[in-house]
């Protein structure tokens, strides 16, 4: 019999792409702020890691500050890599929150997901979250949308929040896919910021009590998160959000965090690819670093 052919699937974050080529990212860095994520996506989707996958999954912050014409630039550089078809997306706090300031009547959840809404639909990805999609036999990917909608200010644009009801509904997909033996969860948040002793163990810088308060998902969520991860062999949960590189079990789920894939260090642009080889379906992580 012949050998499956293997599966690969690239993990992409964090683009934070803007409406002109030449505007910078919203967030603040010591030595000024970053440029070029455009020119840098347009490049990144050319390389070889990314031309051969079967599947590309972005887990949100596609666009800087959630502009239609960000989403724009996001969906031509797909296009013309000839990736539209395999790309598949999650929303994060920079597509949908409001990143400024703005009066608890003004706040309105229904019209920032609208913004996510509008730019996802450009691609023809699914708008009604949590959605599940099997591009092979093989693979069924699930994704959240873990966003605190109806935000008042930058203080609580970069919590996480699934909610009960999505967690229900995810339930039901997972069951419905049982059979799928490579199940993998999208979503933009971390389902696990580690307290500051684990960082420190796992050789990372520490969060620190006020970064977790402000970015984390509440922990029943990620706790019944976690236990529909483990109950339904969930082989991987894929996220972004904190611009870090993370390759983790949590209590036996493998859970991969990306860096901002569009923020270069050392000249490199940062990304990881998986392939699912044999019979076993094994998933295996490749960590790509490549010049463009
Ligand atoms: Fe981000």
């Amino acid at each position: 019999m012949p050998k499956p052919r293997p599966f690969r699937i690239a993990h992409l974050s964090d683009l934070h792409l803007t409406a002109s080529d030449r505007a910078a990212r919203s967030e603040t860095r010591l030595f000024g702020r970053l440029r070029g994520m455009n020119a840098a996506f347009r490049k990144i989707v050319r390389t070889p890691a990314i031309q051969r996958a079967d599947l590309i999954v972005f887990t949100g912050d596609i666009a800087d500050r959630g502009e239609i014409d960000a989403w724009k630039v996001f969906w031509n550089a797909l296009a013309e890599a000839g990736l539209s078809h395999r790309a598949l997306v999650v929303p994060g706090n920079h597509d949908v929150c409001c990143l400024g300031v703005r009066a608890p009547w003004n706040a309105d959840a229904r019209a920032d997901w609208a913004k996510a809404a509008a730019g996802l639909r450009l691609g023809n990805q699914p708008t009604k979250l949590p959605w599940a999609r099997s591009p092979d036999p093989r693979v069924a990917v699930f994704g959240l949308n873990s966003n605190n909608l109806g935000n008042f200010s930058a203080a609580d644009n970069a919590l996480g929040r699934i909610g009960y009801y999505q967690l229900q509904d995810l339930a039901n997909k997972l069951h419905v896919h049982r059979d799928v033996p490579v199940k993998i969860v999208l979503l933009h948040h971390s389902p696990n910021i580690p307290e500051d002793r684990t960082a420190a163990q796992r050789g990372q810088r520490p969060t620190g009590p006020l970064g977790r308060a402000t970015h984390q998902i509440p922990r029943d969520q990620r706790r019944a998160l976690r236990l529909l991860c483990i109950t339904h062999r969930v082989r991987l949960v894929l996220h972004g959000h904190m611009h870090v590189a993370e390759d983790r079990r949590v209590a036996g789920v493998h859970t991969v965090g990306a860096r901002a894939t569009t923020e270069p260090d050392a000249g490199k642009y940062y990304f990881s690819t998986f392939v699912v080889l044999g019979e076993g379906h094994r998933v295996w992580r490749k960590p790509c670093a490549v010049r463009v």
